[in-house]
């Protein structure tokens, strides 16, 4: 009897992951959800998987997308509210930030996933849901505008008060900093100096300290398939998704090491990014998640939140952080 495994976002960066490592596996077959299947009905990587329409704003098409589900990837997505206009109409409207309004859309859309799952419960055997935790209730309320973490940690704790049952097959992976961030967040890309020297002013990641760094299009996969199939992670578990952790000084100096360059690290503080131009709340958002990794961990402190090879996953499979930079093109910053 092969199993099922639905993946949401499965033309993302994660569910593209998952997709590749379950494909590998002779007992599962696959259902990703998409807003719009046909647009990728051509694309090779999803010949032997079923594309099926669904939409996080509709619980019913949801529904419709976990029947018969052994297995569901679950994500949800905070900043791609932020590139639609009505984001920021409603924020006008309602006299609230952006990035607000981002959340609560965000924890709308893990609810929905999670009344759909429940009623799926009795035959689904895993439900994993790519997470952040609560920065607000790990810092004590200190940190208040790290929202891109907090709407995840939010619907977690719906899912265990309200579906206990459901709650009972569910696991986490919280997702580490992108490696491809560099490309979407300017203060991650290294800059030339006048010296032909490089440096990256980072911005909203701990000073010092590790940071638990991800690829994920080559890792996510097998962190989810340890979470389903390994025998060490039992449901409930939560794993901290990182291929190295690694310092910020110690990236730039591999950096360096490859290209035959020094590479230097400086913080980009709050009153910088806004003298940059960036909009109050994004640097509010930015500089607050960065004090809150550095003094409180990705994690918050969680002793639950486990490292990979503590729940069954062959570290051997994950992106090594020098051979990435090897294989990315960094021609507009060189
Ligand atoms: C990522 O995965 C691709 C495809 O399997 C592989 O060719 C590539 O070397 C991997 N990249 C890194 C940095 O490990």
């Amino acid at each position: 009897m092969t199993k099922l495994l639905v993946i949401i976002g499965i033309t993302g960066l994660q569910g593209s992951s998952v997709s590749r490592v379950f494909q590998n596996e002779p007992d599962w077959r696959i259902r990703g959800i998409t807003r719009n299947p046909a647009k990728y009905k051509e694309d090779p990587q999803f010949q032997d998987v079923e594309l099926a329409a669904a939409d996080l704003d509709d619980q019913t098409s949801l529904e419709k997308a976990f029947k018969g589900a052994n297995g569901i990837y679950a994500m949800t997505n905070f900043w791609e509210s932020l590139k639609e206009d009505a984001t920021f109409q409603q924020a006008e409207n309602q006299g609230k930030k952006p990035n607000e309004i981002a959340m609560e859309r965000e924890i709308q859309h893990g609810k929905n996933i999670i009344q759909a799952a429940a009623k799926q419960v009795a035959t689904l055997d895993r439900l994993v849901f790519s997470t952040l935790s609560d920065s607000n209730k790990w810092s004590n309320g200190e940190i208040k505008w790290n929202l891109h973490f907090d709407g995840k940690g939010r619907y977690e704790a719906y899912l265990k008060q309200q579906f206990p049952d459901l709650a009972k097959k569910t696991s986490y992976l919280h997702v580490g900093y992108y490696l491809s961030n560099w490309k979407m967040n300017p203060s991650f890309a290294p800059r030339k100096e006048e010296d032909g020297n490089f440096v990256i002013r980072k911005f909203g990641l701990p000073n010092g300290k590790p940071i638990p760094f991800i690829n994920p299009p080559n890792d996510t996969g097998h962190f989810v398939r340890a979470l389903i199939l390994s025998p060490s992670a039992p449901p409930g578990s939560s794993m901290l998704g990182y291929c190295e952790l690694t310092t910020m000084e110690e990236y730039c100096t591999i950096w360096g090491g490859v290209h035959g360059v020094q590479c230097r690290a400086e913080v980009l503080t709050y009153e910088d990014a806004l003298a940059q131009g960036m909009p109050e709340w994004m640097a509010l958002e930015i500089s607050e998640s960065g004090t809150y990794v550095t003094k409180f961990g990705w994690a918050g402190g969680d002793p639950e939140v486990k490292h990979p090879k503590d729940l069954g996953v062959d570290v051997s499979k994950l992106t090594k952080i020098e051979e990435w930079i090897r294989q990315e093109d960094w021609s507009s910053v060189l």
